[in-house]
């Protein structure tokens, strides 16, 4: 590639853990990146709510890097950067996730690109993949860990039997966890990556709105020692599939049988899982948040964008979503210890079509509990089962349903 002396411009919106991170990589990068472009990159400019001036900034910009986070005014700068002719590189989940039709039509209508590898799985390369790699293949599914937060917290609740609140407050002491973490447990960040994701593989718009989730906060010790018994391990599993001629995106705490690939992605890593046909499966998989690790996917797209050109989203006819799917689920009861408690409750397992693949009964008296794996089962026939059998009067507490994510792998 031919070299030229002017520097590549890079516009820097946000200053924070990303922001300083990524311009820290630039200067450390400048020159290898020359040599392989042809064009050196220089941060022309920094925007925070203290320093710099947008339209100083954009007017002195070849491209526009947003690292602010949220919706305005991360949202009104890509849109007027775009429609002034740069190219923008975000890792912003949320607004991509919310807002990407508006935004990919307005990059499309401009002839640049908007590249946001880091808006998911931090540094492993799923967009991407997704976006040139997998751009032939029907995908049929992705499931992905998508979220460190969640996946330190149940690793560690794991591996040494400690509650979710002490996993929590470990995990925010190490830094993996924010002062709030709402947005994590509550499973909320990991739909909106799933949104995304969703969207490239299906070709289909895909609204945050439309993403069912459920986080981990009703996680107990006691759920994890027994699936443990029955071979099981729990994580937060983001899932986009087709189903009936539609699609279903949904994250919720699943269990996974050990020879599943996501099953040993332990720790604050994410990894995805991509189904099809014509590929099988594959795995990819590293760290997923962190300062340093995003900085270099961003890096990566901007460099992507120096060298023209690449692909923006089209839009595709909607599919629909489909709300209730099939699901293996694992149910926990505590009972009273009396006779035919098992029998009613297999009738009425029996009643929605439910049947028991594995089971294990522990403790007496009042420290009776039954914990089976069902079959496959339609979520609806499951949760009226849940709530019949929870009506029994030997029931001591609510029975407990987490799905079980139920696919052979070899
Ligand atoms: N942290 C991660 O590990 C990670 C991983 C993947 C993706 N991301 C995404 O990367 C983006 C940045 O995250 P971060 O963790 O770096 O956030 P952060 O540490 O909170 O930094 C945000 C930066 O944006 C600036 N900012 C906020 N509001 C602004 C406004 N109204 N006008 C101008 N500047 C404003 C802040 O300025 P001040 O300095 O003046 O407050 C700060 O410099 C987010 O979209 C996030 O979801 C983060």
């Amino acid at each position: 590639m031919a070299a030229t002396s002017e520097p590549f411009r890079i516009g820097l919106l946000g200053h924070g853990t990303v922001g300083a991170a990524f311009e820290t990589l630039v200067a450390e990068r400048a020159g290898a990146v020359a040599a392989t472009v042809g064009q050196r990159p220089e941060i022309s400019g920094v925007l925070t709510r203290s320093r710099g001036d947008f339209d100083e900034i954009l007017e002195g910009s070849d491209l526009i890097v947003e690292l602010i986070g949220g919706i305005e005014p991360a949202r009104e700068y890509v849109l007027r950067a775009m429609r002034a002719g740069r190219h923008v590189v975000s890792a912003n989940k949320q607004l991509l996730s919310q807002y990407g039709e508006e935004l990919w039509a307005v990059a499309r209508e401009n002839e640049v690109q908007l590249r946001f590898e880091g808006a998911v799985a931090g540094v492993v390369p799923v967009i991407r993949v997704l976006q040139e790699s997998l751009a032939a293949a029907h995908v049929e599914r992705i499931h992905g860990i998508v979220n460190g937060t969640t996946n330190y917290i149940l690793s560690e609740m794991a591996r040494a039997g400690i509650s979710y609140e002490q996993a929590l407050l470990q995990a925010q002491e190490l830094g993996y966890a924010e002062a709030d973490p709402t947005d994590d447990v509550t499973g909320r960040d990991a739909a909106a990556k799933m949104a995304i994701l969703a969207r490239l593989a299906f070709s289909t718009p895909v609204h945050l709105d439309q993403v069912v989730y459920e986080g981990i906060e009703h996680i107990t010790a006691d759920d994890m020692a027994y699936a443990d018994e029955l071979g099981l391990g729990l994580k937060l599993i983001g899932t986009a599939e087709r189903v009936d001629g539609g699609i279903s995106v949904r994250v919720h705490p699943a269990f996974l049988y050990g020879e599943h690939p996501l099953a040993t992605v332990n720790g604050p890593f994410n990894a995805v899982t991509v189904e099809s046909d014509a590929i099988t499966e594959i795995t990819m998989s590293g760290p997923g948040a962190g300062g340093p690790q995003t900085a270099s996917a961003v890096l990566g797209d901007v460099i992507s964008a120096m060298i023209p050109p690449a692909s923006t989203p089209e839009t595709t006819q909607a599919l629909p979503v489909v709300g209730d799917v099939v699901s293996a689920f694992y149910l926990h009861m505590e009972v009273a210890d009396r006779p035919g408690v098992l029998a009613q409750i297999a009738e009425i397992l029996g009643m929605q079509g439910a049947s028991i693949k594995s089971f294990v009964q522990r403790g007496l008296g009042d420290n009776a509990r039954l914990v089976m794996v069902l079959h496959p089962l339609l979520e609806s026939r499951l949760y009226a089962a849940v709530r019949m059998i929870g009506q029994l009067d030997f029931m001591r507490a609510a029975p407990r349903a987490i799905r079980v994510i139920d696919e052979e792998f070899s």
